[in-house]
């Protein structure tokens, strides 16, 4: 089996609803499955799957593609990559591949990284589960009542504190300490020499989805700064893109329909080992939209911990646009000062815990009653709240919505609601000002005529879905009555390629053009336009259009020469055929 053989293998047996439904929640609507975007916020669905084809679209941000590209996006992987990941997953070997080398260059740092990683891991835990030099750890965990399932569940470890822990053990292993190097792992000296980042410190690996380690997370055993260390900047791990935790929370937080978010890894360990099983957590960042993008895959609702403090009250200030236009209905709750979600519930137990997700304080009020609390007395204390939440309320994208919050708050602080709308109108002109508008300009200068383009839709579609009327076409000039180039181009690919009959997501395959492939999506996934009865109408309709443009053209080209005899012909012709309806 060759190459591109093995590939259409996958294609075969991979479901691209399947694929994306584990991380997009996705519903049935007519002949696709619909979901919120993974690549773009938004609040209603426009990214959409269609099982015949194999084929996703997004119609809001224009993503799309087959099960690969999906994969590749979603998991920030290189093509060979993702082959080589649903292959596994479907069991299709693959042949041993020669690709364009700086693919294959990428593709094998990232596997290199992973496998540094993974011993790593390996490493840390053994030293924590079984050496004698990982009593400290032993020690801080019993500490800390994390149980020994616990810690091999998560594969929890030790970094001894030493400078050339690892170092060691990775050259015992024939790894290069440069590579440890690109893994975060050690840490280069002037002298071209590494050392351990992490020492003395327990340790926490993070994974992806697939459960393999990108990066570390590391704790100090006493009150020591920085408390925590996490893996710098590597091609596996990005701050902020990632929840810890999340590979082995999200089949959970589907079921539920609930996820939980923390703050920290303790926090994110105690809550499972308790049995609450939908928490993740986001690692020491403020909650980024990429994060939210993860979780909204499997569920529209989350509970999010926040300090009833200044920190708190910002914190969920922050995230409520974000969970606002990813359309994710997020409550906080509220624990005594002080406590944490792992102090909690050692202190009170997960019962009460429990007692606390019953709670309904959506983070908007959450955020108005920490304001209000806090709020100097007059205008200064009004001023300052509203300079806190005017930048917040011109991130939410939905005006209907953002004037339901406008009056809350004016409601709330007193506030007059008119002067927060004036306010707000001020700033986002200001901002609408600065905003390079040549994108606006450009589609307005290339104004396509929809109505035209509205025609390459219907044409395409009847081939789509009657591909026996092809027949009827090829020989005409069909390009004439085709307005868009690069649909020109789809219909010359499909009219050549595609034997009535054969199969639909090969025709990407076929298209150089990116545009083309971009336009092709939403084109495949178009429901029929045409019924059984209406088709062959449909056909006479083109005929005799492209008849028609021809005969413009030509009665152009006479009257242009002065070729009056011809002129007459045609215009005669017209006026026989477009009888009784002449107009438009
Ligand atoms: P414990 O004290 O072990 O219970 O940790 P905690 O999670 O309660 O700590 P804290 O509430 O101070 O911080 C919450 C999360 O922020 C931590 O779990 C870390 O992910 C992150 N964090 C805390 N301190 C630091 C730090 O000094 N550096 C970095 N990079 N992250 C930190
Ligand atoms: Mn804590």
């Amino acid at each position: 089996m060759d190459f591109s053989e093995a590939k259409e293998e996958v294609r075969k047996a991979a479901d691209i609803v399947e694929i994306i439904g584990q991380h997009v929640q996705l519903k049935k609507r007519g002949q696709n499955h619909v979901g919120l975007c993974p690549f773009h916020s938004e609040r209603s669905p426009s990214f959409t799957v269609n099982q015949d084809k194999q084929i996703y679209h997004c119609f809001g941000c224009g993503r799309g593609g087959d099960v690969f590209t999906f994969w590749m996006e979603y998991h920030n992987l290189t093509f060979p990559q993702s082959l080589k990941d649903l292959a596994e997953r479907y069991n299709i070997d693959l042949p041993r591949y020669g690709d364009v080398a700086a693919e294959r260059e990428k593709t094998e740092l990232k596997e290199q990284l992973f496998k540094i990683n993974d011993l790593a891991a390996d490493y840390f835990h053994t030293t924590l589960v079984k050496n004698a030099d990982g009593r400290p750890g032993r020690d801080y965990f019993s500490r800390r009542h994390i149980s020994r399932e616990t810690i091999s569940a998560f594969r929890l470890g030790y970094a001894v504190n030493k400078w050339d822990g690892l170092v060691n053990y990775l050259r015992s292993k024939n790894i290069s300490l440069g590579r440890g190097g690109k893994a975060g792992l050690l840490v280069p000296k002037k002298d071209g020499d590494y050392y351990d980042r992490f020492r003395g410190r327990i340790i926490f690996p993070i994974f992806d989805l697939n459960r393999r380690v990108i990066g570390f997370g590391g704790r100090i055993l006493d009150d020591s700064l920085p408390k925590y260390i996490n893996t710098p900047e590597t091609p596996l791990y990005h701050k902020g893109d990632s929840l810890y935790g999340l590979d082995s929370a999200f089949k959970d937080i589907r079921e539920r329909g609930l996820a939980i978010i923390v703050e920290g890894y303790m926090d994110m360990l105690v809550l499972r080992q308790q049995g609450i099983s939908n928490v993740v957590a986001t690692l020491g960042t403020a909650l980024t939209s990429n994060q939210v993008r993860r979780l909204k895959g499997y569920t529209r609702e989350v509970a999010v911990l926040f300090d009833p403090d200044d920190a708190g009250r910002e914190a969920a200030l922050k995230s409520f646009p974000l969970f606002l236009n990813g359309g994710i209905s997020a409550k906080v709750l509220v624990l005594p000062q002080g406590e944490d979600p792992d102090s909690f519930v050692n202190r009170y137990g997960s019962d009460e815990f429990k007692e606390l997700l019953r709670g309904e304080t959506p983070i908007f009020d959450f955020y108005l009653d920490q304001a209000l609390a806090h709020m100097d007395a007059g205008i200064d204390g009004q001023i300052k709240v509203l300079n806190e939440v005017l930048p917040i309320f011109m991130d939410i994208e939905q005006g209907a919505i953002k004037s339901l919050y406008v009056h809350r708050f004016s409601e709330k602080t007193g506030i007059n609601e008119a002067v927060v709308w004036e306010e707000l109108r001020r700033r986002e002109d200001k901002r609408a000002e600065s905003r390079d508008t040549s994108q606006i300009k450009n589609r307005l200068l290339s104004g396509q005529d929809p109505r035209k383009y509205g025609s390459d839709l219907q044409f395409l579609n009847l081939l789509v879905y009657y591909p026996e009327t092809i027949d009827t076409f090829r020989d005409q000039e069909w390009e004439l009555i085709i307005s868009d180039p690069e649909i020109i181009k789809i219909i010359r690919v499909f009219m050549e390629k595609r034997p009535p009959g054969g199969d639909l997501d090969r025709i990407e395959g076929f298209l150089d053009s990116p545009v083309a492939k971009e336009q092709l999506r939403p084109l495949l996934m178009s429901e029929p336009m045409y019924t059984d009865e209406s088709v062959s109408q449909a056909v006479n309709e083109f005929v005799q259009k492209i008849a028609s443009v021809k005969r413009s053209q030509s009665m152009r080209k006479a009257s242009a020469e002065g070729d009056i005899e011809t002129l007459n012909r045609l215009i005669k012709a017209r006026h026989d055929l477009d009888l009784p309806s002449k107009e438009n």
